[in-house]
């Protein structure tokens, strides 16, 4: 599938390569350590840290093919896709990047060659047209005087709404970070097709490559900060190349589309190949593949609530189109079963999973929609004048998923009228709500200095190091002061900052006994390690020179919860399978967290099963090595390569001989005996198919089961019997007492029984109601029910007031039948009654309970007042 996309990109590389660029692999579509993104939308992503100055690149030229999600963030085709010729949810973007390397004059001059030289894209020279931000002069120059593009070809773009930078030629990867002016390359299509370059409307001129000019760092607070290098970052689109190049106004018309667009075929037989609908299933069985590659699951919350978005739309037009079995799946079978070896090896792997996921999604969104369909249906059957409003519409888009094309494709058949507005109304509120609710958390670059802390504490503890820059409140300062709190930057460190799950370093920076800092954190930022705390005693200031000294002991339990971890990951991948993924980890000094991906449920057996296998490897006493090594040396062996969007060529080993190989940046132990002993803590589904394991270390773990033991030995003492049969007695115990229980029951029924014999005895009938009042001795007031129920059995007409010392206390209850409960009043009898100090009363009209307060003289009294009170009020009733 799709030989001349894999041509092009070839072509791509190798004229890159040619000049002088290092040809590196695209990232994953999960931006590692860049909680500004969702999804990797550009090329430059995994290369931000180099034009921010956080981190020097080891190539000053680099090329690439990145794959990039465009749904969610600043660069959002979500809406677009399936509706204009040129927009997919996920795309490949051909890229180079200079960092502090050539600038305008020589990108602009490589963009033009392998656009245009005969050798390589040979395109028409006079149907290239250029937009450039309307303040660079110098890049209109180098299109206009340089490469020779006529005057009318060149468009000055400026900013909207006249907001500075405002503009389609000043891009930016997010609401914060690398930014910068730029110059796009459009092509002509050709005057049969309507559009105008100046507002970019239509079809005719088709934007191909965008060319960014990176000098500045936009903040959080919306400043642009100039950077110390000037950088270049290109992106082309290789379907919107492909398509000029297969020479067809469309990336749905090019090779790779029209083949899935055939295969949709296959399903329902639409003659209209330019369907919509077509399109955005197209478009989004390709995005679904790579995310469920990505081991995403569809869920309620950021990627997963995209990928469930994506699958779920695609459904919702396959619904249009009129197909109403599984299909969603069977075409992503299909599409990965023809993908090109460009892309096989990487697929073929996670075959099984992505099918998995895509199916169960299908699967569960199919049972909704079916029950939306029939609740439209209902709503349609009930609707008067033929109308639905908004409000239904919007029900039942939000309560099932169902697309409001959806619905109203089935109204249109039904002839139903749909009230859009209102709908559009709902939409809206929703929108704004969760905007507010997804606001995705940014970072602040505000240690941006160019400056670089080296770390050697995988080692070492201690080490004499110099200030570089003092922080009081983010704000730059020279000193620091006794009891203040801030933040202080060294040359040189010991302190691991928090990274990759694992928590900072705690510990003092010594100057001498008189000055002292405590660090009660360590974070990292880029090539920066954070310490933050107090001044303890004394003061510091920049370019002092003091001891750091860590925490050990804190750092090995640390050390230890990593390395347990990575046996853990390898112990879950050998019982479950490689299926299993992590999808988070916590590693502390006091346990650490573990998220993976399993379908299954995880039994107690399996728990005590992975205890046991992890203790093995410790009680081993194996040999725990780490080391640096080329990336392409590790190809095919079993590692396990989280961070598989490292750009760098050299990577870090953590090396457990002969069980499990991981590459990581954390802190271990130099061998599993030193873990002393792995206890499961807790274990508990957190989502959809994604596990926790919560577990303890060393003395933790000891202390932990030395607690659990203890319990053991008390609950043995308490039932009295030995450890060996505690749990059969226990059961044992609780059979006797659900015996026990029963026989209770019984009992007090029977005593109930008993006591009502005696009220009936004592039963007064007055004007046809009547009138139970009595206090029964030592009578456990729950019973008052059991008595009350049968008493409301036998009359119609009926005042029961029943009162018993329980407890020491005194308990009652009036219970009036409802049909008389209008005239005699429960709640009144007690208020007229009794002083509220005495009593707390809870009721209505027809029942009334509580406990008094009283001795025994005022509580006989205050029975004989109720009795004449009640058979007075019965007396007025005739
Ligand atoms: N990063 C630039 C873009 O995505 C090239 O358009």
């Amino acid at each position: 599938m799709g030989s001349i996309i894999k041509e092009i990109s070839k072509m791509f590389l190798e004229f890159f390569y040619k000049k002088k660029h290092k040809i590196i692999k695209g990232s994953s579509l999960i931006p590692n350590n860049d909680e500004s993104l969702l999804f990797t939308n550009a090329g430059m992503n995994q290369f931000k840290e180099y034009f921010l100055g956080y981190k020097k690149s080891p190539f000053s030229r680099i090329t690439t093919i990145q794959k990039c999600i465009r749904v969610g963030g600043k660069h959002n085709d979500f809406k677009n896709v399936g509706f204009t010729k040129r927009h997919n949810t996920f795309f490949e973007m051909l890229g180079n990047f200079s960092f502090g390397d050539y600038f305008k004059k020589e990108a602009i001059f490589y963009a033009w060659e392998l656009l245009t030289d005969s050798k390589w894209f040979n395109l028409e020279k006079k149907k290239i047209y250029i937009t450039v931000y309307h303040t660079d002069i110098e890049t209109y120059n180098i299109w206009n005087k340089d490469i020779g593009i006529f005057k009318e070809n060149i468009l000055l773009i400026k900013d909207k709404n006249n907001i500075i930078y405002n503009s389609d030629n000043f891009w930016q990867m997010g609401e914060t970070g690398p930014c910068g002016p730029s110059t796009e390359i459009f092509y002509d299509l050709g005057d049969h097709l309507k559009g105008n370059i100046k507002n970019n409307l239509g079809n005719r001129f088709i934007e191909i490559w965008n060319i960014v000019f990176i000098q500045f760092n936009k903040n959080l607070n919306g400043e642009l900060i100039s950077l110390p290098m000037k950088s270049v970052d290109t992106g082309m689109g290789l379907e919107r190349i492909s398509s000029i190049l297969e020479g067809v106004d469309s990336n749905y018309k090019i090779n790779i589309f029209q083949k899935i667009i055939k295969n949709i075929n296959n399903f329902v037989k639409t003659k209209d190949l330019e369907n919509n609908s077509l399109k955005v299933i197209a478009d989004h069985i390709r995005s679904s593949v790579y995310l469920a590659a990505e081991n995403i699951l569809p869920s309620n919350e950021k990627r997963g609530y995209i990928l469930r978005k994506i699958i779920r739309r695609a459904i919702n037009h396959g619904r249009i189109l009129g197909i109403k079995k599984y299909f969603f799946y069977k075409l992503a079978k299909k599409y990965i079963r023809d993908i090109d070896d460009r892309e096989k090896e990487f697929l073929y792997k996670k075959y099984d999973n992505i099918i998995k996921i895509i199916k169960n999604e299908e699967k569960s969104f199919n049972e909704i929609i079916n029950s939306g369909i029939i609740l439209l249906n209902k709503e349609i059957k009930k609707s008067k004048n033929n109308y639905l409003s908004g409000k239904q519409i919007f029900f039942l888009y939000d309560t099932f998923g169902l697309s409001p094309d959806l619905i109203e494709d089935i109204c249109i058949n039904k002839k139903i009228n749909i009230n859009k507005k209102e709908f559009i109304k709902y939409m809206d509120i929703q929108r704004k709500q969760s905007r507010k609710k997804h606001f995705f958390e940014k970072k602040i670059n505000l240690y941006y200095k160019n400056k670089i802390s080296k770390f050697n504490g995988y080692k070492i503890f201690a080490t004499y190091s110099k200030v570089l820059d003092i922080y009081l409140n983010g704000i730059s300062r020279n000193k620091i002061n006794l009891g203040d709190t801030g933040e202080i930057i060294l040359d040189i460190t010991s302190f691991y900052g928090e990274s990759g799950g694992q928590i900072g370093d705690i510990g003092y920076l010594e100057k001498d006994k008189e000055n002292i800092f405590q660090v009660y954190n360590t974070k990292k930022q880029g090539n920066l390690i954070i310490h933050i705390g107090k001044m303890i005693l004394g003061s510091l200031k920049i370019n002092d020179y003091l001891y750091s000294k860590i925490d050990i002991s804190y750092r090995m339990m640390i050390s230890r919860n990593h390395s347990a971890t990575h046996l853990l990951h390898f112990v879950l991948r050998k019982m479950f399978g490689t299926y299993v993924h992590q999808k988070g980890s916590l590693v502390t000094n006091k346990y650490l967290r573990f998220d993976f991906s399993y379908n299954n449920s995880l039994e107690l057996k399996d728990i005590l099963n992975i205890e046991k296998k992890i203790n093995n490897y410790i009680f081993k006493n194996i040999k725990i090595k780490t080391y640096i090594q080329k990336k392409q040396e590790i190809k095919n062996n079993n590692i396990i390569a989280l961070f598989n969007n490292q750009y760098d060529d050299t990577v870090r080993v953590v090396d457990i001989k002969n069980v499990s190989k991981e590459l990581c940046c954390g802190t271990h132990i130099s061998n599993t005996q030193e873990i002393g002993l792995f206890i499961i803590t807790k274990f508990l589904n957190i989502a959809h198919g994604i596990k926790r394991i919560h577990a303890f270390t060393h003395n933790l773990a000891l202390e932990y089961i030395q607690k659990q033991n203890k319990n053991i030995k008390y609950i043995s003492n308490i039932i009295r019997t030995d450890e060996e049969n505690l749990v059969k007695n226990i059961l044992l115990d609780k059979k006797k007492i659900n015996i026990l229980k029963n026989n209770i029951k019984k009992l007090e029924e029977y005593i109930s029984s008993q006591e009502e014999q005696t009220l009936l005895e004592n039963n007064i009938l007055l004007n046809n109601i009547n009138l139970v009042i009595s206090k029964i001795y030592n009578f456990n007031p729950k019973l008052f029910s059991y008595i009350i129920k049968k008493l409301l059995k036998k009359f119609t007409k009926i005042i029961i007031i029943l009162s018993t010392k329980w407890e020491n206390k005194i308990f009652f209850i009036i219970k009036i039948s409802k049909n008389i409960s209008d005239k005699i009043n429960a709640i009144e009898i007690i208020q007229k009654n009794l002083d509220k100090n005495v009593c707390k009363v809870n009721g209505c009209a027809n029942i009334a309970q509580g406990k008094i307060n009283l001795s025994k003289d005022k509580y006989y009294f205050f029975l004989s007042k109720i009795r004449s009170f009640v058979l007075n009020k019965i007396n007025k009733l005739i």
